[in-house]
């Protein structure tokens, strides 16, 4: 198919949101209109096409002029999202009550064309863009956005969220600075993020914890302990941990949650387990403080904003220039095309000799090794 045949394209997004999703909609939107196509939204991930009984109003939102008036600074996603039902593992109850998964991406493929649905532009982080890497292979034509508040993806700089979710947690950081402060405590502030230190990393240095705890470096508890009794000999009697959900004791394992085949496990727990051993080896009064799911919520900032416009906008001159199976990707100062495969072959981890970590290193911070 060439550029100059499509009329009609759908947007979605999956997985966690993060800030900056309805910018990214709305730079879609306005861009496929000015070039005369339509644009949808397909509610809930691909739920809106593959669930359409789901849906009173149908499983398509027309994101019209009207519709995307607004939105830019909005939190959240006006078409919604979910992190379960994959096509690719899509859960069928039996009557006995058993949970099947079985592939659904080839009728997916059909119900786009059923709908006319020239083109996907495809919102999300590794799972949702290995799924859209896998319908472009099959012959669909698919544009990702890395979104992720955790900074975890491949091949750019950055994905927007994130510098959201690390502005919300540095100031966290400065709140809890002067209650620790206060009552002398240590204050351990778990992050989301996964399997990769990101967001504890940019905010606990910026926000100035003493110890930064990331799933790269695996920690030994006794030298956070020493790190915050040695502040105490100098007369600092409060210490801030920040904690990744990811992170890992050396010799132990991740904390999982939860665990559901086609949906990715869930992290968290480490916080208080960090907590416990270290009121047990230092003696002091200990807080744990979970920043979850507010790293999510709220409005992009204007970092965020100006990415997820970008995104939004190079999606569809992508696809104007008739490119497929590739994801928008910041490669400063410009947005650039990455072929989509090579976006989720890896996460993105915090290398260890990153200026980031040599920085706190410098300022005195712990990390733990
Ligand atoms: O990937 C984004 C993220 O926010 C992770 O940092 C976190 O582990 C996960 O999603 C939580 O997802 P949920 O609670 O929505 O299942």
């Amino acid at each position: 198919m060439s550029h100059s045949s499509i009329k009609k394209i759908a947007v979605c997004t999956g997985g966690g949101d993060a800030p900056g999703l309805n910018a990214v909609i709305r730079a879609a939107s306005l861009a496929a209109l000015n070039l005369g196509w339509e644009c949808y939204g397909i509610r809930d991930g691909f739920n809106g096409l593959l669930l359409p009984e789901q849906y009173i109003e149908g499983g398509l939102i027309r994101l019209t002029r009207e519709r995307v008036r607004g939105i830019t600074h909005l939190g959240g996603t006006i078409i919604g999202t979910t992190n379960r039902n994959s096509p690719l593992e899509f859960p069928i109850t039996d009557g006995d009550g058993t949970i099947h998964y079985i592939d659904r991406s080839d009728e997916l493929i059909r119900m786009f064309r059923m709908h006319h649905l020239d083109a996907l532009i495809s919102i999300g982080g590794d799972g949702s863009l290995a799924i859209a890497s896998i319908l472009a292979q099959k012959g669909l034509r698919v544009i990702g956005v890395p979104k992720t508040i955790d900074n975890d993806l491949d091949r750019t700089v950055v994905t927007f969220g994130f510098e959201t979710a690390v502005a919300f947690a540095t100031d966290c950081l400065d709140r809890l600075h002067s209650t620790a402060a206060s009552h002398g405590r240590v204050m351990v502030v778990e992050v989301m993020g996964r399997y990769a230190g990101w967001i504890a990393l940019n905010a606990g240095v910026s926000g100035s914890a003493d110890v930064i705890l990331i799933p790269e470096i695996p920690y030994d508890i006794q030298k956070v302990a020493d790190k915050i009794k040695e502040r105490e000999e100098r007369g600092n009697n409060f210490s801030i941990v920040m904690v990744a959900e990811g992170a890992h004791a050396k010799g132990g394992t991740t904390m999982i949650k939860e665990k559901t085949v086609g949906h990715a496990e869930r992290l968290g727990g480490v916080g208080e387990k960090v907590a416990r051993d270290l009121t047990e080896l230092t003696g002091k009064e200990t807080r744990t403080v979970v920043l979850g799911h507010l790293l999510r919520g709220g409005s992009p900032n204007a970092y965020d904003r100006l990415i997820a416009l970008r995104f939004g906008a190079a999606a569809v001159r992508a696809l104007h220039e008739g490119q497929s199976g590739i994801m928008v990707a910041l490669d400063p100062p410009t947005v650039n095309y990455v072929p989509l495969d090579e976006a989720t072959r890896r996460m993105k981890s915090v290398p260890l000799d990153c200026d980031t970590i040599l920085t706190g290193r410098d300022l005195g911070i712990c990390f733990g090794d």
